[in-house]
């Protein structure tokens, strides 16, 4: 079980990190250079949302199938970078990142003009996206 949350956190990590990234450039480019927002756009940043979540709820559920808390104290984790960074810094930054992906998607429904739009997945995808550059294990992930 623990294996298979594991892989498909893995994995998946391919597909959110690439979406925001192609979501993130191309609402900042359409932004800058005052393009029409187009249903393609709609498509990429409710995509972007949704392989997100979906990654949300593995981690989630990896968490907790990790049991990190039956084997150290939380005092134990702290001291240890590679426990700090699973438990709770990788987690918290992530969690925040994917609650500011879903803000500027429903602000830029709720948004009527095309610039206006646009620059809501702009602004918020970006901060998602730095956020979650920052807080990927990348030896962890690149090493397996
Ligand atoms: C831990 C799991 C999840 C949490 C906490 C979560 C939370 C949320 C929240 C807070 C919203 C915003 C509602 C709004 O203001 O409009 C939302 C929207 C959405 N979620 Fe999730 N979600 C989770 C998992 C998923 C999964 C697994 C999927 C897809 C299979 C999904 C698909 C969507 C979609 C499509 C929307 C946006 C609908 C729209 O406004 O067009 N979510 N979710
Ligand atoms: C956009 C969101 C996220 C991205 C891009 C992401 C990406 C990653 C990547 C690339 C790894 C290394 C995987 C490996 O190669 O073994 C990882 C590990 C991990 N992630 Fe996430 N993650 C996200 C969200 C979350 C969330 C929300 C949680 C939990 C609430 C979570 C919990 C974990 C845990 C516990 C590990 C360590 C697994 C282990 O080594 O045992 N992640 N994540």
């Amino acid at each position: 079980m623990y294996s298979t949350l594991k892989m498909l956190h893995h994995y998946w990590a391919y597909l959110v990190l690439f979406m925001i990234v192609v979501a993130t450039f191309n609402a900042v480019y359409k932004t800058m250079t005052k393009k029409e927002y187009e249903a393609r756009d709609f498509r990429m940043s409710l995509f972007t949302l949704i392989v997100s979540h979906i990654h949300l709820l593995i981690g989630l559920v990896l968490w907790f199938a990790a049991d990190y808390f039956s084997e150290m104290s939380m005092g134990e984790i702290m001291k240890n970078a590679t426990m700090r960074s699973n438990v709770v810094e990788h987690p918290v930054a992530m969690i925040l990142a994917v609650a500011l992906i879903t803000i500027g998607y429903s602000k830029h429904k709720k948004k009527l003009t095309s610039t206006n739009k646009l620059k809501s997945i702009a602004i918020f995808y970006s901060i998602a996206l730095v956020l979650v550059l920052a807080k990927i294990p990348w030896k962890a992930w690149l090493n397996l």
